[in-house]
């Protein structure tokens, strides 16, 4: 235990807690195995691609021309490890970006596309070179379902409108025409339409009840073509800012399906962020707690979603989250470039059992930023040599893949927990982290599949679980850790951060008993 901080026992109630007899061990948990009841949804694990930095240019796109390996200029080794991933969907254009992009610039050949100043993002100049159907080909060749980010920041009804029949229209409309000009016969399969991006910020700095009314509006003319049902998604809240969800929640209600969240683990918006690579025990601990403040700020805007739709049809949608650090040194401001550490990783897996927990109103959740930006999966190196490296975070959304579209299971959980000195400062309350956190869900063929994390940088933890109601006879996992908290890979050391098998678990009967090294992830699966 190091000198700034110090243990404490508590019981932390996760779940509706009945309480359990003491244990020998750390951590224990009952998990309902019959007692499931949401279905989690794949999309929780989704993904977000932005015109910023290196994400699409040098990241996901290098066009068909590139001496870089490429599908119709898609780099060959991102597309793979995409697919090996399993992306249940992909957040498109923006972020900030959508709300200043013309769709209609990205369209036909694209030699003849307008270029434009990427205003949020460095200034770079746009090419438009990678739009509309170079985005959702992408998200055919993924097997992921396409969200639109629609401008309505500083675009217009009519060209959201028409961006939506240009897109998924069968008939003889004057947009589905064009899309058949430009080498698209049949229409794609769209289902997620945002309404603008943060529009009380770079979205058009709006009022709640100025935007609620601007919703309603575009939400009528964003029609529904032939088969197609659009979910149309209002532009949410930051963090703490329950009253955007209110006025929402009053003036919009069921016109819309679903209502984003943004939560970024960040140090604040003004000052410096701190090195994604180089911090100590302290930032690392404050980093799980405001990681895990999450989970109140999730309850907060759920229980305001509750006063106007008690039966949840409105979905919840935490469309942009992750860590946000200073710009890795020697990279281009405004690009948002930075390294991913075990730390990122211990970020991914808590904030996913945070989503988890809560499949009754989350239907989405979108980490930002698929590559090079922010908590991204994969880096590329864009200067030509055509190098891609695998973060933590990467491992985590592989190790979390069976949990998509299983049962989550209820669960009563004791653990220890860690107090976290100097949380005050970052509006952080309580200052305590749980030294475990554990979800599970049952899959559909029967088995489970259980994630751990061990959130403390030297203690291991022993874990007991009783599957309540199962019927275990073998138990296989994977493992992800490292040597240092700041531990991660890059493009000459590229598996220093890397998952193993989990050689820690025992099962006797239904008892599960887990040896959790410190800051390490588990994901197990029992049948
Ligand atoms: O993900 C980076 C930016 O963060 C997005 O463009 C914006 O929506 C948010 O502020």
């Amino acid at each position: 235990m190091t000198n700034n901080m110090k243990k404490i026992i508590a019981t932390l109630c996760l779940s509706a807690a009945a309480v359990l007899p003491a244990a020998a061990q750390d951590a224990t948990a009952t998990i309902h195995v019959n007692k499931g009841q949401n279905i989690i949804p794949k999309e929780i694990y989704g993904q977000f691609a932005e015109h910023l930095g290196t994400c699409i240019y040098g990241g996901l796109w290098v066009g068909p021309e590139s001496p870089i390996p490429n599908t119709q200029g898609y780099r060959n080794d991102v597309l793979q490890a995409l697919k090996d991933l399993k992306v249940p969907v992909l957040r498109w254009p923006g972020g900030c970006f959508a709300d200043e992009y013309h769709w209609m610039d990205g369209i036909g050949p694209r030699d003849k596309r307008p270029k434009m100043q990427n205003n949020n993002w460095g200034g770079t100049i746009e090419d438009n070179s990678f739009g509309t159907h170079e985005f959702l080909n992408l998200c055919e060749l993924l097997g992921a379902e396409p969200y639109i980010s629609g401008n309505v920041g500083s675009g217009t009804v009519e060209e959201l409108a028409k961006w939506v029949e240009y897109m998924t229209s069968d008939g003889e409309t004057p947009m589905a025409k064009l899309r058949r000009q430009n080498g698209r016969e049949k229409s794609w399969n769209v289902k997620y339409l945002g309404v603008g991006n943060e529009s009380w910020g770079c979205g058009g700095n709006m009022r709640p009840e100025y935007y609620a009314d601007l919703y309603r509006r575009y939400a009528v003319y964003c029609r529904d073509y032939d088969n197609h049902k659009l979910y149309k998604i209002a532009s949410g809240a930051s963090d703490y800012d329950y009253n955007w969800t209110k006025v929402l929640m009053d003036n919009v209600g069921g016109r819309m399906d679903g209502l984003s969240l943004h939560y970024y683990t960040v140090k604040g918006w003004g000052g410096p962020k701190g090195s994604a690579t180089n911090f100590d025990n302290q930032e690392y601990y404050w980093t799980v707690g405001k990681c895990l403040q999450l989970e109140d700020v999730i309850k907060k805007h759920c229980d305001i979603m509750d006063q106007k739709d008690p039966k949840k049809n409105i979905g919840l949608l935490v469309d942009e989250w992750g860590t946000w650090w200073d710009e890795e040194p020697g990279t281009i401001r405004g690009h948002l470039y930075q390294q991913n550490t075990m730390r990122d990783a211990m970020v991914a897996a808590l904030s996913l059992n945070v989503f988890q927990r809560h499949t009754d109103r989350i239907k989405m959740a979108n980490i930002a930023q698929v590559v090079n930006v922010l908590q991204s999966m994969i880096l590329t190196d864009t200067k030509g040599t055509g190098h891609m490296v695998l973060t933590p975070t990467y491992y985590v959304f592989q190790m979390y893949k069976d949990f998509q579209e299983a049962t989550y299971l209820p669960m009563d959980v004791k653990v220890d927990s860690i107090n976290v000195e100097g949380g005050h400062m970052y509006k952080m309350t309580p200052g305590k982290i749980p030294a475990v956190s554990i979800s599970a869900a049952k899959k559909a063929d029967g088995s489970i599949v259980v994630s751990l994390a061990n959130t403390s940088l030297d203690k291991a933890q022993e874990v007991e679980l009783n599957l309540d109601g199962a019927n275990a006879k073998t138990v296989t996992g994977r493992m992800l850790t490292s040597k240092k908290i700041t531990d991660y890979n890059d493009f000459e050391h590229t598996d220093v951060v890397k998952p193993v098998d989990f050689k820690g678990a025992k099962l006797k009967k239904n008892i599960l008993k887990l040896s959790l090294p410190a800051k390490s992830i588990v994901v197990v699966n029992v049948k």
